[in-house]
């Protein structure tokens, strides 16, 4: 099985929710939509597993990985509400999916850790620990690529 079909079988209803077509609206790092994002965050978390044969429940896995950033509101915008995101966000996210979804321990812990050590909540499950590793590795990319898109367009608007 490819990733893609890993996250399909055990996320395909996540996928295919109205709370993730939202997400497709809602913009996230650089030129990236929260949907992309999760995603891509998702396919290199089943990957990373997969690489390193780590014992990991896949099913919560990929449920966990692709709600993480289930906070469904646009952090960019001027709102007091959305001043403190990066330490907020997991819980809102956490709060969206119980309503939306099933969630179980494993994808509690990945949701609602996956921002340490900037929120002091340290991921318990081997899990957690994958997310909170390569959603950063994917968010500096995404934000060094969106940076550099930018520097781009700059430079061009000079010649
Ligand atoms: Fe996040
Ligand atoms: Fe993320």
């Amino acid at each position: 099985m490819t990733n893609m079909e890993i996250i399909r079988y055990y996320g395909g209803d996540i996928l295919d929710s109205p709370g993730l077509s939202r997400e497709k609206t809602l913009m996230q790092h650089g030129d990236m939509s929260v949907y992309d994002h999760s995603l891509l965050v998702t396919e290199r978390c089943v990957a990373f597993a997969r690489a390193r044969h780590a014992k990991v429940d896949m099913r919560s896995l990929v449920r966990g990985a692709l709600l993480h950033d289930y906070f469904l509101y646009d952090w960019h915008e001027d709102d007091d509400s959305h001043r403190l995101h990066g330490f907020t966000h997991p819980i809102r996210a956490l709060r969206n999916a119980k309503r939306d979804f099933e969630i179980n321990k494993i994808e509690e812990d990945m949701i609602s850790c996956h921002m340490f050590p900037l929120n002091l909540r340290v991921p318990r499950t081997t899990e957690g620990r994958i997310l909170c590793f390569v959603d950063k590795v994917c968010a500096t990319y995404e934000t060094a690529k969106g940076f550099a898109a930018v520097m781009r367009r700059r430079v061009s608007s000079w010649s």
